[in-house]
Order: structure tokens, then sequence, then C-alpha cells
């Protein structure tokens, strides 16, 4: 059975004990067999969480040495993760990730058996020049790999902003992208448990990253049952 995948990327947010306290509820609560649940926590909380499909927010590519401050494959392994976020537009416009360290990143997921969501999209100003396409394109070409990943389209002007692409535009950006690469295609960017069901009634999505309205438990429960 194909699962539809739901991601929560908590981002910066949340100690341990409130962690602890979410996957608490997410465990009693009855997902249904046809969906997927990953959670994207802050390093330091993810080995106190006992969920099945855990997700790092991102990682270096090395598996050791002498980079103050750096995750490797090994650590997030290490820390119970079975998933890796990979090049989310925070990472690019605030910490200078490039498209070729995200590839190196993506390598080296692969490499060491860690399930990696790499994070595409445009910015509204390449939109409303018609360079969607081609920015898609881009990113996607310096991966140099065309399965063995998911690929989350994010759109930057969506992300955080409350206003998310239309379903109709996501599928659109989702068929074209299905054309480049063989992998399952999630959609992020302001999903909410009011626009869930539009989003994945749409046949090229295959699941979502959800933000915002991943922290609050009783908004990502109806994310996850409203489907
Ligand atoms: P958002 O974030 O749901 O708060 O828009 C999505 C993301 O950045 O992954």
């Amino acid at each position: 059975m194909k699962k539809a995948l739901i991601v929560a990327n908590w981002k910066m947010h949340k100690t341990r004990t409130q962690g602890r306290d979410f996957i608490q509820k997410l465990r009693r609560l009855s997902v249904p067999r046809d969906r997927e649940v990953v959670i994207c926590a802050p390093f330091t909380v993810l080995s106190s969480l006992d969920w099945k499909n855990l997700g790092a927010q991102d990682m270096f590519w090395e598996a050791s040495g002498a980079y103050t401050g750096e995750i490797s494959p090994v650590h997030v392994k290490d820390a119970g993760c079975t998933w890796v976020l990979l090049g989310h537009s925070e990472r690019r416009q605030y910490f200078s990730e490039t498209d070729s360290m995200i590839q190196k990143k993506l390598a080296a997921a692969v490499q060491n058996d860690i399930k990696p969501i790499v994070c595409v999209g445009e910015t509204r100003e390449q939109r409303k020049r018609s360079q969607t396409f081609r920015v898609l394109r881009k990113q996607i070409q310096a991966l140099k790999r065309k399965s063995g990943f998911v690929v989350a389209y994010e759109p930057l002007w969506a992300i955080g902003t409350g206003v998310n692409a239309t379903p109709e535009e996501a599928q659109l950006v989702h068929v074209f992208l299905k054309k480049l690469v063989s992998v399952p295609i999630i959609y992020g960017g302001s999903v909410k448990p009011e626009n869930t069901a539009s989003f994945m009634a749409q046949s090229a999505i295959d699941g979502l990253l959800v933000g915002g309205a991943s922290l609050n438990f009783a908004d990502f429960r109806k994310i996850i049952l409203s489907f």
C-alpha cells in the first residue's frame, strides 16, 4: 500500500518535555494505516521521543571529524531517526546552504540509509516573473539523482505566511516535478486542518510537510484525520 506521508516540521520549537507530551498524545491516536506520520524535531529533543518515524531537520555530510557544531548521519541514526529534511528554504536563506551542499547531504543520507526529504521552492518574485519551473528544474537537477528520496515542494511565499498555494497550483507543480524525478512529492506551506483534504484530493500530491500547524496537537490531529 502506498502511504500518504504527513511530516511535522517543528523547526526551532519545543523542549524535550513538550515533545514527549505531544508524542504521548500522538501514540494514543489510531493513525489510519494508509498514512505515515514523521516527526522532525530539534536535535536535542529527538532521542527523548518514542516515535517510530523520527526525522532530523538537517545533517552534515561527513560521518565524523573536526566540524564543531555539526551533526553527522551517524548521530542522526544514533538519535533514532530514519528520516532527514534537507535543503529547507530557511537553511538556504539563513544559513547559506547551496544546491551543491544539499546534493552532498542527499548522497550522505542515501549512503547511510536515512530517508531524505529534499525541499525545493520558488520565491514570490520568481513566481511573478514566471520562473517557477526554471528554478525548480535547477534545484532538482543539482541533486544528481532521480530516485531514492522524497521531494517537498514548498513555495517560499507560502511558508509561515498563512497564504497557501491553491491545491490546483500545487498539483501543476507536482506534475511538473514528477516528470523530472520518480519520487513521492509532498506539499508544504501554510498547510492547515482546513485545507488538508483539498491538497490530498490532488492526484500528484503524495503527502504534506506541516510547520506551524504541527506544533499544536489538536491541529495536527485534525490534519492526520481529515482526508
Ligand atoms: P508552515 O511551514 O506550515 O508553517 O508554512 C512549512 C515548512 O516550512 O516546512
